[in-house]
């Protein structure tokens, strides 16, 4: 398969290695700045673990928010590290800054099996700038690099695409994962596919929609994209595939009847892949509409793929993550790579 021709975790040899990984710690934070969901944190233990058991130096990058190359306090990674620690149950080092004299000596002095956290890798413009000398910069103290941060794998920056160039790279173990799920609900699905596309912003959504249509049985839309389709007069690939709410409570939500028609739907379905949530799920009573498909997800026992920012924040919420077969880590990710889109992190692993 295309994808792997890029090397995994069991292809090196770890032992006493300065392993770059980077990561995707970019979680929701509260208005006072409290990390609201955890579940891109949780999803990366196991590489850390795989690396710590083979004997790596394991050093991890990433970014959070959009600092916009400028140091804010806010927006350090200090409670990224705290749930590191109650995950792996090591205590981690972390450095004041993502480059520089203190960094490389806490690099330095990391050992085998031991951790070292990086602080946010965008107080620096040229994070962004996908700069090269930044991207060597970071390069020059690691002997390997692994990307486990499928999440930030469409930003073509230096943490992602440039330090590849200097360093043996491959995929961490979650990576790997939503590569070969992703990759198989579009190639070799379980028939038949319903696909679930609900948010808003449907020029970020139209490309997946056609796609997904390709090899879906039937693509039910959101209030809002059914809207933005109509409005903007989008051209639809499979137009007798898309499934459009009845009623849609003028985009809040989705009605009774609407949930009856999706579910009868989704009761056919062997695969079905949710992305974006169906209602104005910040107020609690536009909630109601989402859940209720959720809940019809996993009484069909179809295989199950949920993804997007705020549905994973919903399902952690509601105590569900475990009910679905695969919760994808990506938002804007994983809708790029089922558009078919190349993403330029896997990119620069092959
Ligand atoms: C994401 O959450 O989409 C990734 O972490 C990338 O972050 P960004 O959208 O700020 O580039
Ligand atoms: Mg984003």
């Amino acid at each position: 398969m295309e994808a792997w021709q890029m090397k995994t975790l069991k292809e090196f040899d770890f032992k006493d290695k300065k392993v770059l990984v980077r990561c995707d710690f970019n979680v929701p934070l509260s208005e006072e700045g409290t990390v609201l969901d955890d579940f891109r944190i949780k999803e990366t233990v196991p590489t850390i673990r795989y690396l710590a058991d083979n004997g790596a130096k394991i050093i991890l990058m990433s970014h959070l928010g959009r600092p916009e190359g400028k140091v804010v306090e806010g927006l350090r990674l200090t409670q990224i590290r705290e749930k590191l620690e109650e995950y792996l149950d090591l205590p981690i080092k972390k450095s004041e800054d993502c480059i520089g004299r203190e960094a490389e000596e806490l690099i330095n002095k990391t050992n085998p099996g031991e951790v070292l956290l990086l602080e946010n890798l965008r107080f620096h413009k040229e994070e962004e700038e996908n700069d090269d000398n930044f991207a060597r910069e970071l390069a020059k103290s690691g002997d390997i690099y692994i990307n486990d941060a499928f999440g930030a794998c469409h930003r073509s920056h230096a943490s992602i695409v440039g330090i590849p160039k200097y360093l043996a790279s491959g995929a961490g173990l979650l990576l790997e994962k939503e590569i070969k799920v992703l990759t198989d609900l579009m190639k070799n699905p379980k028939k038949p596919l319903v696909a679930i596309i609900g948010g808003a912003k449907v020029e970020t959504k139209a490309k997946l929609i056609n796609k997904i249509s390709e090899v879906s049985d039937w693509v039910l839309v959101g209030g809002l994209i059914k809207k933005e389709l109509d409005d903007k007069k989008i051209p639809l690939t499979f137009p007798r595939k898309i499934v459009v709410p009845f009623n849609n409570l003028e985009g809040k939500d989705i009605g009774p009847e609407t949930i009856e028609l999706f579910k009868e739907k989704i009761s056919l379905a062997k695969t079905i892949f949710f992305n974006g949530v169906l209602g104005r799920i910040e107020e609690e009573e536009f909630v109601k509409g989402t859940e209720k498909i959720l809940q019809i997800i996993i009484q069909s026992g179809a295989f199950s793929i949920v993804g997007g920012g705020e549905m994973v924040e919903l399902i952690n919420k509601l105590g569900l993550i475990e009910k679905f077969n695969h919760v994808s880590t990506g938002g804007g990710a994983m809708i790029a790579f089922l558009s078919g889109d190349k993403l330029p992190g896997i990119e620069a692993l092959k």
